[in-house]
């Protein structure tokens, strides 16, 4: 058949379609007509369905917890302990409705969040840049310190490149997230921190967890999966953010070498408080830093800024420049930021005394904690100490009591913990004094078992009523 035939019959067939749409149509409207003359009514549109309108976002089934967490604190008479106003700059002190409370409520490390050398870097940044750069780094181009940040962190893990995020929340959900795919495994430790799970599930990858630090556990989940699945990647922390302990890295690379695996580290409870510099997990065991595949960090902690970064071979920095979401899709780092950074990785670099008193001072709390027969898990005395109260309802009131007595230090609760090891957890830095810490851990005993003693019947069905959901 020749084209102009082959034109000729297609133009026909859609004449002849308009035809019968115009003849259809024309004749339901007839039908129509005839139907309302006659006093009967003929749906517009028999196939289209109509929907309820939608929800209110307060009947959702995720609401249920907020409005069950605000009723349990009203039948306790507690109040809300969380979102607390702080009127200046949170440090071994903090000042809150004008009152003075030493404070163990907030990882400024190294107390570089205090120190004067870090604000004026990014003052002046703001001045010669401004607050934002305004769009992607891809769009609005690179400020020589971002560079200069992004090699100063692959310096000091040894390692070949950086690339710096807005958020150690999307670091990780952005590297994890697009790194891994639909017929890899994810193999990560049970208590490893939201943001990790979070970049796994987006990846459609299989997610195994294993116990807590064990690596047996993880041995295991490898032997029995790690053939099924094409690339595989194993994720810790350098060190626990709830518990404050970590986990056996050699063994951990000697696992993941033996079974083919990506070894992923988050080192953000970890840099600048392990290791004698502070260069965190790998150098308090002295590994080859290379033999971790991703060391990822935020500038949240010790850096006392806001941010993520993730350092490794060329190869994964630049696969992470060019495709993950949280870098292509979001604006760079701002000029205050970047800039507070550099100067406060400077300072813990310059400073090696912070790390050393950071660490002396991990070890008084835990040792006194200890002796008062207070219940630490397997801390390791660095920059986090739980004290496992037990029951949330406990908790909420230990963390007010101490409040009563210039203390601030806030509960975990469900759903961060399991329903039955409610706890509060003590941030470390370096500025405590060894009167503070002894103080705070004297104080906290007391009040526990003053506490606990005065349990009321209706806090134990509580938690007996709450326990099934562990
Ligand atoms: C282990 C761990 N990774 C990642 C993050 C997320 O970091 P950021 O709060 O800086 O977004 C946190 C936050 O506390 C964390 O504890």
């Amino acid at each position: 058949m020749t084209t102009q035939r082959a034109t000729k019959m297609v133009e026909g067939q859609a004449a002849w379609l308009n035809a019968v749409e115009r003849t259809s149509a024309g004749l339901k409207g007839a039908a129509r007509s005839i139907a309302n003359s006659l006093g009967a009514t003929v749906p517009l549109e028999e196939h289209e369905p109509i929907y309820p309108p939608a929800p209110s976002f307060s009947d959702l089934h995720i609401y249920a917890s907020v409005k069950k967490a605000n009723s349990v604190r009203a039948m306790f008479g507690l109040k809300n302990p969380f979102n607390r106003v702080h009127e200046g700059r949170l440090g071994a002190t903090t000042m809150s409705e004008g009152r003075e409370f030493i404070n163990f409520a907030s990882y400024d490390y190294l107390g570089l969040n205090q120190e004067p050398a870090v604000a004026e870097a990014a003052k002046a940044a703001i001045d010669r840049y401004g607050t934002s750069v305004s769009a992607s780094r891809l769009v609005a181009g690179e400020r020589p310190i971002h560079r200069a940040l992004e090699r100063a962190l692959a310096d000091f893990y040894d390692t070949e490149d950086c690339i710096v995020y807005v958020s150690g929340h999307a670091t990780n959900v952005s590297t994890v997230g697009i790194l891994m795919e639909q017929d890899d495994l994810i193999v990560y430790d049970e208590l490893m921190h939201n943001s990790g799970i979070v970049g796994g599930k987006l990846s459609r990858a299989t997610m195994k967890s294993f116990a807590h630090n064990n690596l047996e556990a993880l041995e295991k989940v490898l032997k029995e999966n790690r053939g099924k699945h094409k690339n595989c990647l194993i994720l810790i922390e350098g060190l626990y953010s709830m518990d404050g302990d970590f986990p056996d890295l050699p063994r951990v690379i000697e696992l993941k070498k033996k079974y083919g695996a990506w070894l992923m580290c988050d080192e953000a409870h970890s840099l600048g408080v392990l290791g004698k510099t502070g260069r965190g997990v790998g150098e308090h065991f002295g590994v080859n830093f290379r033999d971790v595949d991703i060391w990822m960090g935020t500038l949240s902690k010790t850096l006392g800024t806001c941010g993520g970064y993730i350092c490794g071979n060329h190869g994964l920095i630049d696969l992470l420049r060019h495709h993950s979401p949280g870098y292509v899709y979001s604006v760079g780092l701002s000029p205050p930021l970047t800039a507070g950074s550099l100067a406060a990785l400077e300072l813990l670099k310059a400073e090696p005394q912070r790390v050393k008193k950071l660490q002396e001072n991990g070890q008084l709390f835990l040792e006194e904690a200890r002796k008062a027969g207070l219940d630490v898990l397997t801390s390791a005395g660095y920059s986090v100490v739980p004290v496992i109260v037990g029951c949330p309802v406990r908790a909420v009131r230990l963390t007010e009591s101490l409040m009563e007595d210039g203390i601030n230090a806030l509960p975990i609760i469900f759903p961060a913990v399991p329903m039955k090891a409610a706890r509060l957890r003590f941030f470390i830095t370096s500025r405590h004094t060894p009167e503070q810490i002894r103080h705070t851990v004297k104080l906290t005993a007391q009040k526990l078992t003053t506490i606990a003693k005065k349990q009321s019947m209706l806090e134990r069905a509580a938690l007996a009523v709450a326990a099934p959901r562990d």
